[in-house]
């Protein structure tokens, strides 16, 4: 199965943005230990990370009909973005959404998600992995 992994604004930054919140390792690391996962378990993976609202929702376009599942943390476009919301609900595509810290503990700001409307599953407040958990669930029910 194929499954797109997105990434929103200042993730990118993962290992220098407030460490005590998003951990010390890397988004280079992340990707590594997506793709090796992804590797072991038979899934073709594709990472893709954007500051820009627009490439996220681009990104989103292109998965119709390319790939079989989502998994997106759209970082602080999920506190903001109807547009990235119905790209989702456009492509109709399986979607789980990712957070690596626990929103639902911090500022009154972070507990709205858009996005999430549109995903069947969140997983927060597990650092990196959240992601892993995105994939064996999403191998587990749609997995061919
Ligand atoms: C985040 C949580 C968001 O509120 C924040 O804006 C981020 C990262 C997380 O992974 O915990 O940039 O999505």
């Amino acid at each position: 199965m194929k499954v797109l992994v997105l990434n929103g604004p200042n993730l990118n930054m993962l290992g220098i943005r407030e460490p005590e919140i998003y951990g010390a390792q890397t988004y280079k690391d992340l990707e590594n230990l997506i793709y090796e996962y992804g590797h072991a378990n038979q899934i073709q993976v594709e990472i893709f990370q954007s500051n820009h609202e627009g490439a996220l929702v681009d990104r989103i376009q292109q998965a119709y009909h390319t790939v079989d599942a989502i998994i997106i943390n759209p970082a602080a476009y999920t506190h903001t973005s109807v547009a990235i919301l119905d790209a989702l609900k456009a492509v109709s595509l399986p979607a789980v959404e990712v957070h690596l810290s626990d929103v639902s503990s911090r500022e009154a700001f972070r507990q709205v998600s858009y996005a999430g409307m549109a995903c069947e599953k969140t997983m927060m407040g597990q650092g990196f992995d959240g992601y892993l958990q995105a994939l064996a669930y999403l191998k587990e029910k749609y997995g061919k």
